[in-house]
């Protein structure tokens, strides 16, 4: 075979490479980069001799062996050919419709052709509003449900880390069950027994990436397009939105200050009911045990799966602590979310479910399916920490520590702003904060208050839908009050209280509202 049979074209004089001495790639992998850029982009079309060897090395001042590497690289990798006696050339067979395409331009109508080609998407929801893009933290910041980052037991934590890897890192090159390490499966279950009253077997429980994973695996389980499916309303906007996105016919159930109105509960079937009974979020309210056993019987009736969404109950400040849903349950119709997000720390992505036992299999399968499991590692060192009562004494800490800065917050309220309407306050992270008369709605308020350096979050930032009550959308505010140390509780709801009183010079909010 000759030139003349594969019609090449002439070789272009000089290829526009540039060439940086300084960078901290090699020549060679600069030289590869350059020639691969001119034949995606279509500057070197199929079939294209390249400059001999000897040629593009004097040309870019390199040595012919950096060049015969990079043309082997390219010819690897299937952008050149070679032929003896002919020389390297580009790829006959490269598509050139793939390959000189530019960036498409949304809004151009070459790109709504594409899109109209394209599948649509199958899920349902607004990221943007889901996701809002991050600012900058206030300094003074009332987010919801944010542990204190100070208390992270960090010595502890890298001791076991480093114990882990060394003694038991055969658990790093295996696939482990998907459920979840047993030590740490076993070490929850002792855990849920005295703390929330969950007689659980170590085989119900789902190790997952914290409650989120949780219910979207259940979302996969249980969920189908136009499955009814109650919520509270107001509800955590992470798990209605799951459940949207699925297509579910969604149910909202209103609340109130004994939690989830169970007069109001829907009739006909209904496939799953979500609640967190401990602490509603967001307004805070605990789920009576009258009512708790009227929501068993209603599901029972039904036969509705209750998701129990148990996020904060490590936090509880007044009056005994409730036992879970999951612990009066007598059908197996709960099923159980536990996070260490908020007792250790969101960054680990821990959080279990304790599945009734028709759905640990299941839910097992479609563990293992998403991700194989949870990383050994993680559990490995969570598993001892919770084994070896570290666990147990860390929450005393913390639950010490939360409850001065909800004292602390609750004063400061009264101080400020009288008799104000305070619920949620007997356990959790955060207070739901019902505005006096006289001040500006949530909205206006939260939007001065960050102008000032302070973050407080209306119902609608934060986190929550499915706000049917006008009056909670406008006069609510939740403030979380664990990350916050008590100077910066004073400090910040003394600000506020500046915003608000029209007769201090300057700062204050224009009432015209
Ligand atoms: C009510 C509620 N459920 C679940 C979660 C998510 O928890 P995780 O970090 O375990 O996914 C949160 C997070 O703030 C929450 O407020």
């Amino acid at each position: 075979m000759n030139k003349s049979d594969l019609k090449l074209s002439r070789p272009c004089d000089q290829l526009p490479i540039k060439i940086d001495r300084a960078a901290p790639q090699t020549l060679q992998f600069q030289l590869f980069h350059g020639i691969q850029a001119l034949i995606l982009s279509g500057y070197l079309r199929p079939n294209e001799l390249l400059p001999p060897f000897r040629e593009l090395a004097s040309q870019l001042q390199l040595s012919r062996n950096t060049v015969i590497l990079a043309y082997q690289r390219l010819i690897s990798e299937g952008y050149l050919e070679t032929r003896p006696g002919v020389g390297t050339y580009v790829t006959g067979t490269l598509p050139e419709r793939a390959l000189h395409i530019q960036q498409t331009t949304p809004g151009t109508s070459e790109n709504d052709d594409f899109l109209a080609r394209r599948h649509p998407f199958l899920f349902h929801g607004d990221l943007h509003e889901i996701f809002p893009p991050r600012r900058l933290r206030p300094e003074i910041d009332f987010f919801v449900g944010r542990p204190d980052s100070t208390s992270f037991p960090g010595k502890l934590w890298s001791r076991l880390l480093t114990r882990k890897i060394a003694h038991g890192h055969g658990g790093m090159t295996e696939y482990g069950d998907p459920a979840g390490l047993p030590d740490l499966r076993a070490a929850i279950a002792d855990h849920l027994a005295p703390a929330r009253g969950i007689k659980a077997d170590p085989d119900q429980i789902i190790i997952v990436a914290g409650i989120q994973e949780a219910l979207n695996l259940l979302s996969r389980l249980l969920v189908a397009s136009e499955t009814r499916i109650a919520i509270e309303s107001p509800c955590y906007q992470g798990a209605a939105y799951v459940f949207q996105a699925a297509r579910a016919k969604i149910l909202p159930v209103p609340v109130d200050d004994q939690g989830l109105d169970v007069d109001a509960l829907p009739s006909g079937p209904v496939g799953v009911i979500y609640v967190t009974p401990s602490h509603q979020y967001p307004l805070g309210s605990t789920l009576s045990l009258e009512r708790r056993l009227k929501l068993l019987e209603w599901a029972w009736d039904t036969g509705a799966y209750i998701i129990e969404d148990d996020y904060d109950s490590d936090f509880r400040y007044q009056g005994a602590p409730l036992f879970a849903l999951a612990g009066l349950d007598r059908h197996e119709s709960v099923i159980y979310l536990g996070t260490f997000s908020k007792s250790i720390g969101a960054g680990i992505r821990v959080g279990y479910i304790v599945a009734p036992h028709a759905l640990a299999r299941p839910l097992t399968a479609l563990k293992g399916l998403l991700n194989n499991g949870n990383p050994w590692l993680e559990q490995a060192v969570l598993a001892e920490f919770l084994h070896s009562g570290s666990f147990a004494h860390h929450l005393r800490k913390i639950r010490k520590l939360y409850l001065s800065r909800r004292n602390t917050l609750i004063d400061c309220l009264h101080e400020h702003f009288g008799d104000s309407l305070i619920s949620g306050a007997e356990g959790g992270m955060h207070i739901a904060w019902t505005l006096p008369p006289g001040l500006p709605d949530a909205d206006k308020l939260a939007a001065c208050a960050l102008e000032a350096g302070v973050g407080i979050y209306p119902l609608a930032g934060g986190a929550c839908s499915f706000i049917a009550d006008d009056h909670q959308r406008r006069r609510l505010l939740m403030l979380g009050f664990s990350s916050v140390s008590e100077s910066k509780i004073r400090d910040g709801i003394g600000r506020l209280a500046g915003l608000c009183a029209p007769d201090r010079a300057g700062a204050a909010i224009d009432y015209a509202i």
